[in-house]
C-alpha cells in the first residue's frame, strides 16, 4: 500500500505535495518522492526514508507536480527505487500504488528493444512504455499503456512537454479527484488534499482522468454521470480515515489487505520469491520446514504449518524464535521460515542466524520490504498488508496466515503434480476471502455486546481445534494485550488434561466451531465446559449446528473449512477491540508492550 498525490493550477506545487504526503504518511513510510515541473524539465526529489526527509527547498518553484509515498513491494526501499520514477529520457514521471503483476515480461521486452532500468520496481516498467507510446498527449498514452498492464494500479503522470496538466488512471486501487479553488488534485485518499477541498470525484477502475488548474476531465470506463460530491468529514477526523483507532482500521483494512496479497499468486505455480538464487521450485525440493517466530506470528506460523503438511507433504516444526535451537544433522535438507510482520524483532532475527549458521537454507515472510529480515534471509516474500501502526497485529497477522497458505498450496501443487482436487478447491476458496471479510465487517454489532460483555470478566477461555487451536491462541493473545483480561487460548482436546479445573459459573468461552469433520469434538468440548457452568459463545461458519443448542452464536460467512480461521481471526479482534474500548484501555498502545521488539 502505498499514497500517492498529484496537483494542478496550485501556487507552490512542492510545499503542497509535500503537507499531503505527510498526510498520507500513514499508507507507507519507507521511501517517499515528489516530482514538479517548471518550464520544460522535470524536478525530482527522492529519500530512502520518511517524508520529514525531503527537501523540497531543492526543487523549483512549481504549479504543479505529483508525489509518492512508499511501502515497498518489490525492490528494497531505496532512493532508486523511491517513486516518482522516469524513464530513459527522463520526459515522464510517474508515481504508483499497487503491483504491476505482468512487469517482469513487460521489462524483457523494454530491455531488449534499448531502454535502461534504473530501479528494481515493478513500476518502471510504465514510465517506459509512456515514453515509447508518448505523442503529444500525456492522458491518452497513459490511456494506451494502461491496456498492456496485468495486476493493480492507481498512476498518475506528467509529461515535461505538457505543463498543467496531470494524468491518472486506476483499476483496483482507489484514486480520488479534489476540486478546489486553489487548483485540482488526484490522490490515493482524500485526506491527502482535504485541507483545500471537500468537494471530490471518486474514479472507477478504467476511468482516465485528465486534471489541469481550471478543469477535470474524466473518461469513465463505462458510461456515467460525472459530478462531484461532498465529503462530510472534516481533516481532524482523518488521520486514522475516520476510525477511533488504528486497531479498528487496520481491522477494516483486511478484505482488502488480503486482495493484495492475493494478487499475482493464485494460477498454481505462479508465486514470486525475492531472492538472488532460490526459486519456488528449489523451495518445493525440501522435504522438512521450520517455522521460527514470535507473538502473533508464531500463532500464525502454527495455522500454516498444518497447511505445509497436508497440501505439500513437508514435515514441519514450529518454534518460538526465542526457544529456537537448530538441529545440526538435518540442516541441509530443511528449510527455515521466519515468519515476523517488521522483519526487526531480535528473538526472530537471532534465530535466523542461528538457522543459517547450522547450514540451513532460509526464507524471511515479512511485511517490511528492506527489513534485516529481508536482507538476512536467502529469500524472502512479502505479506503486503500495508503499515500496520496499531501494536495488536490484525491485518499482518491474516497476510501472514495468507500467504503461507498460498505458497503452501503451490508448493503441494510442485511436489505432487497437477491432479490434486483439494489444492484447487482450496486455492478457489482463498479468492472468496476479501469478500467474506467484507460481509463479515459489515456488521459487527453482536461482536461489539460480546467483547462490551467480556470486558466485566476477569479470564476468559478461547477454544479451538486444527487451524482454529491456532486462531483460539491468536484471539487469546489479541484480548489480553489490549483489554489486560486473561485469556487463555486451548486445543479443545486439552480441556480435560487440567484446564477444566478452572471452568466454573459464567466463566466466559469462546469456542471456535467451524462446520465439517471438527464440528462433532469441538460440540462435544462445548457441552464439557457447559456442564461445568461455563458461558459458551459458538463463533461458527455453520447454521444448523446450533439451532436448538442454547449456546449463544455468531455466524461467520463463509463454507468452506479453508475460509474460517480468516473469519474466526477477524470475529476474535473485533471482540478484543470491544473489550478494550469498554474498559477504555489504550488500544492502539497498550500498556508495556512495543510495536517492534528489537531487543531480546
Ligand atoms: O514483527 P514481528 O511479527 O516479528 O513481531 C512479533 C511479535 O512481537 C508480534 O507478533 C506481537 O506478538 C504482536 N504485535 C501482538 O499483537
Amino acid at each position: 500500500m502505498c499514497g500517492i498525490l498529484g496537483c494542478a493550477g496550485v501556487d507552490d506545487a512542492a510545499s503542497i505535495l509535500y503537507e499531503g504526503l505527510e498526510r498520507l504518511e500513514y499508507r507507507g513510510y519507507d521511501s517517499a518522492g515528489l516530482a514538479v515541473a517548471n518550464g520544460n524539465t522535470l524536478a525530482l526529489e527522492r529519500v530512502a526514508g520518511r517524508v520529514h526527509q525531503l527537501n523540497i527547498r531543492s526543487l523549483p518553484p512549481a504549479t504543479y507536480g505529483i508525489a509518492h509515498t512508499r511501502w515497498a513491494t518489490h525492490g528494497p526501499p531505496t532512493k532508486a527505487n523511491a517513486h516518482p520514477h522516469q524513464p530513459c529520457d527522463a520526459s515522464v514521471a510517474i508515481a504508483h500504488n499497487g503491483i504491476i503483476e505482468n512487469h517482469a515480461e513487460l521489462r524483457n521486452a523494454l530491455e531488449t528493444s534499448g531502454h535502461t532500468f534504473t530501479s528494481d520496481t515493478d513500476t518502471e516498467v510504465v514510465a517506459h512504455l509512456l515514453e515509447d507510446t508518448y505523442d503529444g498527449d500525456i492522458v491518452a498514452s497513459l490511456d494506451t499503456v494502461k491496456e498492456q498492464l496485468e495486476g493493480t494500479y492507481a498512476l498518475l503522470a506528467i509529461h515535461a512537454e505538457e505543463p498543467g496538466v496531470v494524468a491518472a488512471t486506476r483499476y483496483r486501487s482507489p484514486l480520488v479527484l479534489g476540486l478546489a479553488e486553489q487548483g485540482n488534485f488526484v490522490a490515493s485518499d482524500v485526506v491527502a488534499f482535504r485541507a483545500y477541498t471537500d468537494q471530490v470525484i471518486f474514479l472507477e477502475d478504467g476511468d482516465v482522468a485528465r486534471v489541469t488548474r481550471d478543469s477535470y476531465d474524466v473518461t469513465p470506463a463505462t458510461p456515467r454521470t460525472i459530478e462531484p460530491q461532498r465529503v462530510d468529514w472534516k481533516l481532524e477526523e482523518a488521520t486514522k480515515a475516520g476510525f477511533p483507532h488504528f486497531m479498528l482500521k487496520e481491522i477494516h483494512e483486511q478484505p482488502r489487505s488480503i486482495e493484495e496479497a492475493l494478487v499475482g499468486r493464485t494460477n498454481l505455480g505462479t508465486f514470486d520469491i525475492e531472492s538472488n538464487d532460490l526459486t519456488l521450485p528449489d523451495l518445493a525440493c525440501f522435504d522438512d520446514a521450520v517455522f521460527i517466530a514470535c507473538g502473533s506470528s508464531y500463532n500464525a506460523a502454527l495455522a500454516a504449518s498444518r497447511l505445509f503438511q497436508t497440501h505439500a507433504n513437508i514435515a514441519t516444526r514450529v518454534e518460538l524464535a526465542s526457544e529456537y535451537e537448530p538441529l545440526e544433522a538435518t540442516a541441509e535438507r530443511t528449510l527455515v521460515i521466519a515468519v515476523t510482520q517488521s522483519g526487526e524483532t531480535a528473538d526472530t532475527l537471532d534465530a535466523l542466524r542461528k538457522a543459517q549458521n547450522s547450514g540451513a537454507t532460509t526464507l524471511s515472510v515479512t511485511n517490511v520490504v528492506g527489513s534485516t529480515a529481508t536482507r538476512q534471509a536467502d529469500a524472502w516474500v512479502p505479506i503486503r498488508a500495508g503499515p500496520e501502526i496499531s501494536v495488536a497485529a490484525t491485518k499482518s497477522f491474516t497476510g501472514q496466515l495468507n500467504v503461507l497458505h498460498l505458497l503452501a498450496l503451490h508448493l503441494g501443487h510442485l511436489r505432487r503434480g497437477s491432479s490434486q482436487p483439494k489444492i484447487h478447491e482450496e486455492m478457489e476458496a482463498l479468492r472468496h476471502v476479501p469478500t467474506l471479510l467484507r460481509s463479515l465487517l459489515d456488521d459487527t454489532t453482536h461482536l461489539d455486546q460480546i467483547g462490551r460483555w467480556l470486558a466485566d470478566h476477569e479470564r476468559c477461555f478461547v477454544l479451538g481445534k486444527g487451524q482454529g487451536h491456532a486462531v483460539a491462541l491468536e484471539s487469546a493473545l489479541k484480548i489480553k494485550e489490549i483489554s489486560y483480561i486473561h485469556a487463555e487460548g486451548l486445543a479443545a482436546g486439552e480441556l480435560k488434561h487440567g484446564p477444566l479445573a478452572l471452568i466454573e459459573d459464567g466463566t466466559p468461552v469462546l469456542a471456535l466451531a467451524p462446520g465439517g469433520t471438527l464440528m462433532d469434538s469441538m460440540r462435544s468440548s462445548m457441552e464439557e465446559v457447559a456442564a461445568r457452568g461455563a458461558h459458551v459463545i459458538a463463533l461458527t461458519d455453520t447454521r444448523e449446528a446450533f439451532q436448538d443448542s442454547g449456546f449463544e452464536t455468531v455466524h461467520a460467512p463463509g463454507e468452506e473449512p479453508s475460509t474460517f480461521p480468516y473469519t474466526a481471526t477477524v470475529m476474535g479482534q473485533v471482540i478484543a477491540y470491544y473489550a478494550a474500548i469498554e474498559r477504555g484501555t489504550n488500544v492502539d498502545k497498550p500498556r508495556n508492550l512495543a510495536k517492534s521488539v528489537t531487543v531480546e
